[in-house]
């Protein structure tokens, strides 16, 4: 070995005898954290409420551009639900999507409707049952296909030209009288004359129901 490749072996050999410090060589600083219990349960929990963290966010992220974008409201807690009213309107409560009869979608939590056929807002309520005296009780004859839930979900309400408003999704129909009836679709009756109130019975067409008027 000449002079200059001694030289070269003695300061390798004295590099390799240095202590190591942890900045020194960050990888093995690294395994160690990694090899540390205490600090991978700590590591483990922190990072899980970072997930969680990051995941409401985009939770609230989506429902806030689906609002904006399609005026779609958050999802309410609350089941969907008709006060069968004495001499007037349907008063809906839930999540509700109202399909027009031009196709519009309107989103709602609470929706009074007109069941006597006279409003000249339709299918909204505006009083006119009071003008032309609409008389039915608001009780209910039909029986429940199943059992009242407090399961918060979607209900589609379908408004048909010249006819009825249709449902699709849970509704827990009830009145003053503690009546109630629930149904997962159906036909309610919008043009007054139903010997079936709330629900339709094909009267409308009977009466010559027009839901436009002129
Ligand atoms: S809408 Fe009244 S009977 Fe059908």
């Amino acid at each position: 070995m000449d002079d200059s490749s001694k030289k070269a072996a003695s300061a390798a050999d004295r590099e390799s005898k240095k202590p190591k410090t942890a900045s020194s060589d960050s990888s093995e600083s690294f395994v160690a954290y990694m090899n540390d219990p205490a600090e991978q349960a700590g590591g483990a929990e922190s990072q899980q409420e970072e997930n969680l963290t990051t995941s409401a966010k985009a939770v609230d992220r989506w429902f806030r551009e689906r609002r904006t974008l399609q005026g779609a409201p958050r999802l309410l807690e609350v089941p969907n639900e008709a006060l069968v009213s004495n001499g007037g309107p349907l008063q809906i409560t839930g999540n509700i999507a109202l399909i027009g009869e031009d196709g519009s979608v309107r989103y709602a939590n609470h929706l009074t409707l007109c069941r006597c056929g006279a409003s000249k807002s339709k299918p909204d309520c505006d009083e006119q049952h009071l003008e032309c005296e609409f008389l039915h009780s608001g009780k209910i004859t039909e029986v429940s296909e199943l059992k009242a839930s407090q399961r918060a979900c979607r209900i589609t309400i379908s408004c048909i030209k010249d006819g009825p408003i249709t449902f699709s999704g849970s509704l827990r129909l009830h009145n003053r009288y503690d009546q109630e009836c629930v149904k997962l679709r159906g036909s309610l009756c919008r043009c007054g004359h139903s010997a079936n109130k709330p629900f339709c019975d094909g009267s409308h067409e009977r009466v010559g129901f027009r839901t436009q008027s002129g």
